[in-house]
């Protein structure tokens, strides 16, 4: 894989990429900011050995503007940005004067960019950056920031899912209606308490036996082997797991009517819409649907900091913004993923034209 920053940069809209590089404290990162016209660009550090400088590039190109779109559509006053370390996520040696220079380095960018947990990073990192930098996000619920934003990001999900449904079947009720879990993780286990208490009957799997043991333990659920899950005769399938679950292997198999769920890039690409729509099946795109944890999160930077109520009314505010997506839909004759595009995108331009005003 070879890549031209400059290319992609302007093809993709960066304002700035910076490269770090401090061999003392082991610290090769790459920030991408790719939108603040909104705000300070937020958005996760992702730690991983990369294979190639290539990959980290795309990675964080890619991510950062993906984080545009979800904070717009989200309504938050946040651009889009993300980072990346290039070093083993599980190192633990020279891991503190690593974070401590990355901070370093977020100072210098004087809050244009803001970080967060993500991949391979952990609220421990993000407190060791706390030490030095107030451009760390995500810190703990004790001291009065977000804790994990998993719980969130689920109730922003469930949701989002409720406006999928009530577009499918006309009534956004969940009693007796089968929904296929594909991960049980942080995000599926929340979820799936959601779901049972609002009367659904759930099917999960998950790779990580731990993780499907400790739902079992707690709800009612079906489980079925992580392969088996496109198999299952479903009304909602529900990705919450890994990228890409969505491609024309598994569409041959589902039998949903509903996707919905919190996995980040859940279509492999733009190739199924068509096959998404012939069949006439709802999509909840995800970055609009899963943003609840960057609410919880973003919510560390508003006046007085972070409040519950501010959080709560925000991620209860994504059924509408997916109803609206499917909404548009209908009206624009695009694919709902396309329209969430273009209102994060319209949000920006009209900020953007308000600023040029002023
Ligand atoms: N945590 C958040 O707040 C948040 C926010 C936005 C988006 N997301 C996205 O949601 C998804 C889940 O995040 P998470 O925080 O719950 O992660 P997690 O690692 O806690 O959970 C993912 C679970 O999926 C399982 N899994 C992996 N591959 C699988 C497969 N092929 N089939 C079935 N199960 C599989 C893992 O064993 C794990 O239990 C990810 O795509 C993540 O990017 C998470």
């Amino acid at each position: 894989m070879t890549i031209q920053v400059f290319t992609e940069v302007e093809k993709r809209g960066h304002e700035q990429v910076v490269f770090f590089h401090y061999p003392q404290a082991r610290l090769k990162a790459i920030i991408a900011i790719h939108n603040t016209v909104l705000g300070p660009a937020l958005g996760g550090c992702r730690m991983r050995p990369y294979q190639s400088e290539a990959q980290a590039i795309d990675d964080v190109l890619r991510l950062s503007e993906g984080m545009t779109y979800k904070s717009s559509l989200a309504g938050l006053d946040l651009g889009g940005g993300k980072s990346c370390i290039v070093a083993d996520p599980e190192m633990s040696e020279g891991r503190r004067e690593l974070f401590l220079q990355f901070a370093a380095c977020l100072n210098d960018l004087a809050g244009r960019y803001i970080t967060a947990e993500d991949m391979g990073t952990s609220v421990s990192d993000v407190m060791i950056m706390r030490e030095v930098s107030k451009y760390a996000a995500g810190y703990a619920a004790e001291l009065g920031g977000a804790g994990d934003p998993s719980p969130w990001t689920a109730r922003g999900v469930f949701n989002g899912l409720l406006a999928a449904v009530e577009r499918k079947f006309g009534s956004k009720d969940l009693t007796g209606r089968r929904i296929a879990v594909q991960g049980a993780g942080h995000v599926g286990a929340y979820l799936i308490g959601h779901l049972v208490k609002a009367g659904a009957r759930v099917t999960v799997c998950d790779t990580n036996r731990k993780a499907i043991d400790r739902v079992k333990e707690q709800f009612n659920v079906e489980v079925v082997d992580p392969e088996k899950i496109y198999d299952v005769t479903c009304e909602v399938f529900s990705p919450n797991a890994i990228g890409q679950t969505i491609n024309h292997d598994t569409l041959k198999r589902l039998g949903c009517s509903v996707i919905a769920g919190g996995a980040n890039n859940q279509l492999i690409d733009s190739s199924v819409y068509e096959t998404l729509e012939s069949r006439e099946i709802v999509y909840a795109p995800d970055f609009a649907i899963n943003a609840g944890g960057v609410i919880s999160v973003g919510a560390e930077y508003i006046p007085g900091g972070w409040k519950e109520s501010w959080v709560s009314e925000k991620v209860h505010n994504i059924y509408n913004t997916i109803h609206r997506v499917l909404e548009e839909s209908v009206k624009r004759k695009k694919f709902p993923e396309v329209v969430a595009l273009e209102l994060a995108k319209e949000r920006i331009r009209e900020a953007q034209a308000r600023k040029g005003r002023r």
